[in-house]
């Protein structure tokens, strides 16, 4: 059997404790546990002239990482400007704030054309080639343009927006031709699935995508939440809670997430249960994400502007009702915090999966498990009926589930997370990948 070559724009540091946010690198690497495979992508640095450099390799546990720097005109137009300001927001349905460039396109185009020139130095015949997420669309077609017969999959990790979302776009239908070289196009819902189809339709073409959700390690997420309970800094939080309920809230800082909505649906429940005042504490950690982009730093001052309010209007002396974190957590203890929250609130306006709602889950202690309050724009929502499902844009409806779930019997938390644990167990991230690949397997062979 030939290798796995997976290419996507993040690739987690293979040596480091504290990871990137961010569900591709986390799903992926789960996925790809004690597959022979090479993970090609961005080293995360930048040098002067990227077409002309040697791959940097480091094989760990079987997989080899082979990473390329980008320069910084790449790094701004093909990762800020192209992917996260443009391709980003329109993905989300958020029209409203996408900026386009011509140039931008030009170096979006530049980059994944460097990636297969870097590709075909090191391609064998026999690989198969899993290309993911946004970043890379045109990147089949530049592999076939340079003759690349092997078998390419393509997996979006984010939504896809019906045809009258992406038709905004003004490379659209290129880029949809472009997607016709992939031999399978995974999507993570339906719902995507009928939109790109739709798509394809709308620009005459003969394709159609298929829904593979992804998942999480599950045993390693539970066994890393119960390993770390006791670590110094776990009881350092449970102590500072004082018997009070803990509501989590984990995120990459970005406009997807809905975190603005989910202070408002908070405060909302101080307001009309003002028997929760004191009795809860709400914990949102968000690393900062794509800081160099102008709507994330919006977003950033909007949350420091919010959360100064909410508490300045409802703390005591001895109480805050947030505590505010804009700096990444080592997984192992978020699994632990995931452990030990009452409630996990997960209130994206449109997300392609959300996978920390399969990590509270996976997280919970059967025992007495804490409650999932999700939105149903998660992609992860058609899975998830068992969780307290809200829409984000009523702050009643979030506080109302708050209090539903700060205040649910026993009995009731376990039916629920029982019917939630069984489905995360059987959807797993490698059960994800074996099925992509065995559905790519079977494909006709590219002519
Ligand atoms: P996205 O891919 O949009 O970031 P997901 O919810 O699918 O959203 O994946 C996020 C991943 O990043 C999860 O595995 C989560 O545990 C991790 N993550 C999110 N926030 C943090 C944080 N504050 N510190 C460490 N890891 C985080
Ligand atoms: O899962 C969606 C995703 O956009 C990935 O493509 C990406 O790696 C992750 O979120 C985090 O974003 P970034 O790579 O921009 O830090």
């Amino acid at each position: 059997m030939g290798r796995l070559i997976v290419v996507s724009n993040r690739v987690p540091s293979p040596r480091e404790r504290t990871q990137p946010a961010g569900g591709l690198a986390v799903g992926l690497r789960d996925a790809m546990k004690g597959v022979e495979s090479v993970w090609f992508g961005w080293s995360g640095q930048y040098s002067e002239d990227s077409a002309d450099q040697e791959p940097v390799f480091d094989k760990v546990e079987g997989v080899t990482f082979a990473t390329v720097d980008l320069t910084r005109e790449q790094y701004e137009r093909f990762y800020e400007n192209f992917s996260n300001a443009l391709l980003w927001p329109l993905f989300h349905y958020r029209i409203g704030i996408i900026d386009f460039h011509r140039e931008d396109l030009r170096v979006y185009r530049e980059v994944n054309a460097m990636f297969a020139d870097h590709l075909v130095r090191f391609l064998k015949p026999d690989d198969t080639i899993w290309v993911h997420d946004y970043h890379l669309m045109p990147l089949g077609a530049e592999l076939r343009k340079r003759g690349v017969k092997c078998k390419i999959g393509f997996f979006l990790h984010i939504p896809f927006p019906p045809w009258s979302v992406m038709r905004v776009l003004p490379p659209a239908a290129e880029f949809l031709r472009e997607m016709v070289s992939y031999d399978l196009i995974g999507l993570q819902t339906e719902e995507d699935v009928r939109n790109l189809n739709e798509c394809f339709r709308g620009c005459g073409l003969d394709k159609a995508a298929q829904a593979f959700p992804i998942g999480i390690d599950p045993k390693e997420f539970a066994q890393q939440a119960v390993d770390n309970i006791r670590d110094p800094e776990v009881k350092r939080l449970k102590d500072s809670l004082r018997g009070r309920k803990l509501i989590l809230g984990v995120d990459r800082l970005d406009y997807s997430k809905g975190i603005p909505e989910r202070l408002r649906g908070y405060e909302t429940l101080l307001k009309r249960y003002p028997e929760h005042l004191r009795g809860a504490v709400f914990l949102q950690i968000s690393p900062l994400s794509r800081a160099g982009v102008s709507s994330y730093q919006t977003l950033r001052r909007e949350l420091d502007e919010l959360v100064g309010f909410i508490n300045g209007q409802h703390a005591d002396f001895d109480w805050t009702p947030i505590r505010y974190l804009t700096q990444p957590v080592p997984r192992a203890l978020l699994a632990s915090f995931h452990r030990l929250a009452d409630v996990a609130l997960v209130t994206p306006l449109r997300d392609g999966m959300n996978l920390v709602a399969k990590e509270f889950v996976a997280a919970q202690d059967a025992a007495d498990p804490g409650v999932l309050v999700l939105s149903h724009f998660a992609g992860a929502a058609p899975e998830m009926e068992n969780a307290l499902l809200i829409n984000p844009y009523d702050c009643d409806d979030v506080a109302d589930a708050l209090d539903q779930a700060l205040t649910m019997p026993l009995d009731e938390r376990q039916k629920r997370w029982e019917a939630l644990n069984e489905e995360v167990t059987r959807n797993t991230a490698a059960h994800w990948a074996r099925h992509f690949l065995e559905v790519l397997g079977e494909t006709a062979s590219p002519s």
